[in-house]
């Protein structure tokens, strides 16, 4: 489904922020994408979606290499949570967000209406449909930009710390949301800083400022100690109990 071939990429007159990175994520997978701060996730997220492009190497997405593609044309099928989501927020209606994408696809006005109603009770939002999205509360603002991802049926989503700063029910919907999304075949790229959320949700990692240049599997990973230290990341609670219980 998305494929990273030796991906290779530095900022201009900057020591590489990684070289040739190899990653597959399939149908229902979810790559977590960790390291330290300024390790390069969401560097990786922006080559991901076209807005950066790669010094080396090529990213495909169900096979089809994206160098060639637009930034829109590419947004088709990746869909992006940015880190700050108010960011990508612009309309004076909750339900205008969620409409504008699937407008700009050209969808019939009743085909427009049917995802973006489904988008907004995915999201629990269904009911702030004529809020100006800035007068939600953070959570609400972060689902409105999720809805509107939701909407363009993306093959990829790509989530940069979407659970940072939920609370339990949010936090709650977010991972059911990411669940539902799993069943319905995508890949999804999911950048954490919190590996409890990571062990609930990931299947594979993928450890940036480590040295290493390929995913692992969530079990491998939290199993290495050593490599947890470089990635700078916890051990997840779940796996600290476990050892405890021995
Ligand atoms: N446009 C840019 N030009 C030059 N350097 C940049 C640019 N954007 C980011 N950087 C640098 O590249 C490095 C990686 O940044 P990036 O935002 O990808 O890290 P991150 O892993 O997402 O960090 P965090 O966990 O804090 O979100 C940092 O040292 C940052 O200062
Ligand atoms: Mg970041």
């Amino acid at each position: 489904m998305l494929r990273l071939e030796g991906l290779s990429f530095a900022y201009p007159a900057q020591a590489p922020l990684f070289a040739r990175l190899n990653a597959h994520v399939g149908p229902g997978q979810v790559l977590a994408v960790v390291g330290r701060n300024g390790a390069g996730k969401s560097t990786l997220l922006r080559l991901l979606n076209g807005l950066l492009r790669p010094d080396a190497g090529q990213i495909r997405i169900r096979g089809r290499s994206t160098s060639g593609l637009k930034v829109h044309e590419i947004a088709r099928d990746v869909g992006t949570l940015f880190q700050t989501p108010e960011q990508q927020l612009f309309a004076t209606r909750v339900y205008e967000e969620v409409a504008f994408g699937p407008r700009q696809l050209g969808l019939a006005n009743a085909e427009v209406e049917d995802r973006v109603d489904l988008a907004l009770r995915r999201t629990f939002l269904h009911h702030q449909a004529q809020r100006h999205p800035l007068d939600l509360s953070m959570a609400e603002r972060r689902f409105t930009a999720l809805a509107s991802i939701l909407a363009m049926h993306p093959a990829v989503l790509l989530l940069d710390e979407p659970q940072r700063g939920l609370d339990r029910l949010w936090t709650e919907r977010l991972e059911a949301i990411i669940a539902g999304e799993r069943k319905a075949g995508k890949a999804i790229v999911l950048i954490c800083h919190d590996m409890d959320f990571v062990d609930r949700n990931a299947q594979m990692v993928l450890a940036l400022g480590t040295g290493e240049a390929s995913a692992w599997s969530t079990e491998t990973f939290f199993g290495d100690l050593e490599l947890l230290r470089r990635a700078r990341v916890d051990t997840p609670s779940r796996l600290l109990l476990s050892r405890l219980e021995y």
